[in-house]
C-alpha cells in the first residue's frame, strides 16, 4: 500500500468544518493506504500560544481524533514533538530552501501581516518543517485542502533539490485533494474557524447544535418564506451534504428552489441528522480516558521513531556528515 501522511495543528477544539473537510476523509483512507497521522504541535508554536494550554490541547485533539475513528491499529498516530528527527530533517531542508521561495508563501504573507512585525523565523520556515514531516516517512501522498497546495509544491521542490544534489532518495509526494467543499462559518462571511467563533464544535451536544444552526446564515436572497432559495450558495445545504442521505439532499435541493421547504425546517432536519452522526463520536470521546490516549500516543511515537531514525541515518550519510 502506498504511504500517506497528514498533519493537524492542536489549535482550538475541532469543529464540523475540520471534520467534513479532513478528518472524515482521514478515517476513510485507512485500509487503502499505509496511513501516518501526526499532531503537529511544533507547527502550533509558530504563532503566539499559551504554554500552559499546549499539552492539554494536544491530548484533547488526540482524543477527538480517536473518537472520530482514527484507528491506531491501522494508522501510525503520533505527536510531532515526540519524534526529534522532524526538527533534524527540517534543518537539513532549511539549508536547501531559499529565502526567496519561502517569502512567496501566501500563508506566510497572511499570517505574518497579522503579527504586525513580530512574525518569527519559525513562522517563516513553517513550510520547511512541513516538508520534513512528509519526507521523513517518505510519504507518497498527502491529503490536504486547497490552502496547502502551495506548501506541497514547495515540498516537492526541496525534495527534487535534495535528490539532485545528494542522489535519488526521497519519493516526490503528491497532494491528495479531497472533493469536500469548504464549510463556511455560521456567519457566512469566512470559512468556519474556532478563532472567529463561527463554528459548530464537533463534540457539541444535540441542543447546542440546533441552537447554533438557528442563527446560521443561509441564502441571503431568501428574505421571506415563499421566496425561492438557491441551495448552491447556501452553507446549510453544503453541511447537509456531509450529514444527510443523498436522497434527502436531492429533495431538499428541489424543495428549496420551489420554496417548498423553509429554512427553519431545513435546519431542524439538519440538526437531527448531525446529532445522529455525531452522537457516536461524542460517546466514544466521553468514554476515552487520558491515560489510555497517552498510551496510544506513546506506541505511535515508537512506531514513527523507528521509520524516522532509519531515514535520518541514511540522510546523514548522503549529505556528507562524519559518522562515528
Ligand atoms: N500545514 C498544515 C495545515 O495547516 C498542517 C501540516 C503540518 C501538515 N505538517 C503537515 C499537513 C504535513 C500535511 C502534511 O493544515
Ligand atoms: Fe438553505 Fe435549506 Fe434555506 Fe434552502 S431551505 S436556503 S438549503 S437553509
Amino acid at each position: 500500500m502506498p504511504r500517506l501522511l497528514s498533519g493537524i495543528q492542536p489549535t482550538g477544539e475541532l469543529h464540523i468544518g475540520n471534520y467534513l473537510g479532513a478528518i472524515k476523509n482521514w478515517v476513510l483512507l485507512q485500509g487503502s493506504y499505509e496511513t501516518f497521522y501526526c499532531i503537529v504541535d511544533l507547527h502550533a508554536m509558530t504563532t503566539p500560544y499559551e504554554p500552559k494550554e499546549m499539552s492539554q490541547r494536544t491530548l484533547e485533539l488526540a482524543k477527538a481524533l480517536l473518537a472520530c475513528g482514527i484507528d491506531p491499529q491501522q494508522s501510525v498516530f503520533f505527536v510531532q514533538s515526540h519524534v526529534k528527527e522532524h526538527t533534524e530533517l527540517a534543518w537539513v531542508l532549511m539549508c536547501l530552501a531559499t529565502m526567496g521561495e519561502l517569502s512567496r508563501m501566501t500563508q506566510f504573507k497572511e499570517k505574518s501581516s497579522e503579527q504586525k512585525g513580530h512574525a518569527t523565523a519559525g513562522l517563516f520556515t513553517y513550510p520547511v518543517l512541513q516538508a520534513a514531516d512528509i519526507l521523513l516517512y517518505k510519504a507518497e501522498l498527502v491529503p490536504v485542502g486547497e490552502d496547502q497546495v502551495q506548501h506541497l509544491e514547495f515540498t516537492r521542490d526541496v525534495c527534487r533539490r535534495f535528490n539532485s544534489r545528494f542522489g535519488q532518495f526521497f519519493p516526490e509526494p503528491k497532494p491528495l485533494l479531497s472533493k469536500t467543499p469548504r464549510i463556511m462559518g455560521l456567519d457566512g462571511q469566512t470559512k468556519m474557524s474556532k478563532s472567529r467563533n463561527n463554528h459548530i464544535p464537533l463534540l457539541a451536544a444535540p441542543e447546542e447544535i440546533s441552537s447554533l444552526l438557528k442563527g446560521a446564515y443561509t441564502d441571503p436572497a431568501r428574505l421571506r418564506r415563499h421566496d425561492p432559495g438557491h441551495p448552491e450558495i447556501c452553507n446549510i445545504f453544503t453541511i447537509h451534504k456531509g450529514f444527510s442521505t443523498q436522497e434527502l439532499v436531492s429533495s431538499i435541493e428541489s424543495d428549496c428552489r420551489t420554496a417548498g421547504i423553509g429554512c427553519t425546517d431545513c435546519k431542524k432536519i439538519l440538526a437531527e441528522n448531525m446529532a445522529k452522526s455525531l452522537e457516536p463520536i461524542r460517546e466514544r470521546y466521553l468514554r476515552l480516558n487520558d491515560s489510555e490516549v497517552l498510551e496510544v500516543l506513546c506506541a505511535g511515537a515508537t512506531k514513527a521513531q523507528s521509520v524516522a531514525k532509519e531515514t535520518m541515518k541514511q540522510v546523514r550519510e548522503k549529505i556528507g556528515l562524519l559518522l562515528v
